[in-house]
This record gives structure tokens, C-alpha cells and sequence, in this order.
């Protein structure tokens, strides 16, 4: 689905990043794995081509500019044009509007949506010059609906679905498709860590509070942004996909049994 196609992919190292990384190499995209863990990258890059498809591991901190700039100048060197970003780098961080610290503030901020800006600034020029390609934010279902003392994680990712329509709209005439999607509970490094560090919660529970009873994994949203990448999304922009298993849709309140 992805022949000849070029993809950067942020936070490929890990996680939903990674399984995007390897599923657009299998369906034939050269793909750049972009993170700021220079080994988990190279991890990643090296798996793809071991399987037999090609990447290349570029190691980044997207919440800098300057990184973010050298990143897709060593792109632009390699490559005249690129067709996919996707956007996955990302941290979590849960406080409140009162007991969160203006440098969380930023550090939250500046990763999960400055991130996104930087590499759409920087990735755009070198999508529109090949005449178009699609952008895949991976928002979260926190961006909808809120979770308590989940603060500022949530502004961070509404920022991005917003993010994702500037793009839709602005670059639309360029054939430039821009899209998110919100994971709910996905079963990866990062919520390993997350239930690690709060044992009072128990993911099989929150599990079985969505309407399909599936534990989400990193490659069941990869799936979702393959279609988005492909060209059968060609007509799909500023739209949000909820891959979370129906999680956000559902009231909670269940008559009967
Ligand atoms: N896991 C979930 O339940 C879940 C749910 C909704 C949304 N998300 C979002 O999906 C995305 C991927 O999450 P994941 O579960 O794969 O997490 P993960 O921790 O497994 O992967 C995140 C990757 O981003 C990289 N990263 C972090 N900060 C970076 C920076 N400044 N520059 C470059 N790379 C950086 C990390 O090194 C890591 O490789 C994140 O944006 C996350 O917020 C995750």
C-alpha cells in the first residue's frame, strides 16, 4: 500500500511509533525513525531492515527547533521529498491546573504539541515540493474527554487535534491530507510504565469499561494509520479516528445487564 512512499515517523523507537515504523516498511515505505532515544531508534531501523525493508534512524528531541530543523536536513539530503509524517513522540504528564509547575507545563507542551508543530513546519516544504502527502497526529482520547488530575497531558493533545485541522485546511490545496488519531488505552512501554507507578489501577478493569472488551495494542492503531497514510484515505482530511474501543463514545450507564 505504501510502494515508493517516504515516511518520518516520531517516537519510532517505541511503542505506537515503532509498530507504525514496521507495518509502513512491510506495505513497502522507506521509513525514517525519528526519536530522541538514539538506541531504541536504531533498535527499530535496524529490525526493518533485518525484515528486509529499508529506514534509516535519526536521532531528535522534536521539542527542539534546532534538532527538528537538523533532522529533516539530514532528510532533505537523503531524500527529495517525503510522503508521510506521522507524528507519535510524545510524554505523558497527569497534575492539575494548581499543583503542576510552569517548567511541566513546558515540558509537556513542548514535546507533545510544539513536537508536532516543529516536524509539520519543517516535513511540510519537503511534502508539498513532491506534490503532497499525508500528516498523522496521534492525539489521544484525553484530547475529548477529560480524565481527572490528567492536567496538562489533555491540552497538549486538543492542541494537536487543532493542529491537525490548520494543516487540513492550509495545506489542502497543496494534496497534502492531515489527519489524527485518538488511541484510548493502548498496551505499550508507556502505559506499562504508567501501571507501574500506579498500582491501585488495573488495566484489565478500565478494559472491560470499553464497549468492545479488547486490549488495544501499538499495531491495532498503526492499522488505523496505515489506511490514513494510504491512498485509500485519499479523500480523509481533519478528520480524528478514535482507536479505543469505543471507550469515548460510551456514557458509562448500562440498564440491564
Ligand atoms: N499508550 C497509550 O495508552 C496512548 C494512548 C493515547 C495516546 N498515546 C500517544 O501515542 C504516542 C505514542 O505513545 P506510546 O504508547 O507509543 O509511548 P512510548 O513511550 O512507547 O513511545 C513514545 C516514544 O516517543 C519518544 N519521545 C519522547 N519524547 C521525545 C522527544 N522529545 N523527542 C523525540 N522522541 C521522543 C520516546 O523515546 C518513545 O520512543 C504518544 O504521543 C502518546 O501520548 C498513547
Amino acid at each position: 500500500m505504501l510502494k515508493n512512499k517516504v515516511a518520518v515517523i516520531t517516537g519510532g523507537g517505541s511503542g505506537i511509533g515503532r509498530a507504525t515504523a514496521v507495518l509502513f516498511s512491510h506495505q513497502g515505505a522507506f521509513v525514517f525513525v525519528l526519536d530522541k532515544n538514539a538506541d531504541t531508534a536504531q533498535n527499530a531501523a535496524n529490525e526493518i531492515e533485518r525484515e528486509g525493508g529499508r529506514a534509516a534512524a535519526v536521532c531528535v528531541d522534536v521539542a527542539s527547533s534546532e534538532d527538528v530543523a537538523d533532522a529533516f536536513d539530514r532528510i532533505r539530503r537523503e531524500t527529495p521529498k517525503i510522503d508521510i509524517l506521522v507524528n507519535s513522540a510524545g510524554i505523558y504528564l497527569y497534575k492539575t491546573a494548581t499543583t503542576l509547575e510552569e517548567e511541566e507545563w513546558e515540558a509537556c507542551l513542548n514535546v507533545d504539541l510544539k513536537g508536532a508543530w516543529l516536524c509539520s513546519k519543517y516535513g511540510l516544504p519537503l511534502m508539498v515540493g513532491g506534490g503532497g502527502g499525508a500528516v498523522i497526529n496521534i492525539a489521544s482520547t484525553h484530547a475529548v474527554r477529560a480524565q481527572a488530575h490528567a492536567f496538562p497531558y489533555g491540552v497538549a493533545k486538543g492542541g494537536m487535534l487543532s493542529l491537525t485541522l490548520s494543516l487540513a485546511v492550509d495545506y489542502g490545496q497543496n494534496g497534502v491530507r492531515a489527519n489524527a488519531i485518538c488511541p484510548g488505552l493502548v498496551f505499550s512501554p508507556m502505559s506499562d510504565e504508567y501501571f507501574a507507578l500506579n498500582r491501585q489501577l488495573n488495566p484489565e478493569q478500565l478494559v472491560s469499561m470499553q464497549p468492545l472488551r479488547v486490549r488495544i495494542s501499538a499495531e491495532d492503531v498503526a492499522n488505523v494509520a496505515l489506511f490514513l497514510a494510504s491512498d485509500m484515505a485519499r479523500c480523509v482530511t481533519g478528520a480524528t479516528l478514535f482507536v479505543d474501543g469505543g471507550r469515548t463514545i460510551f456514557s458509562g450507564i448500562r440498564h440491564g445487564s
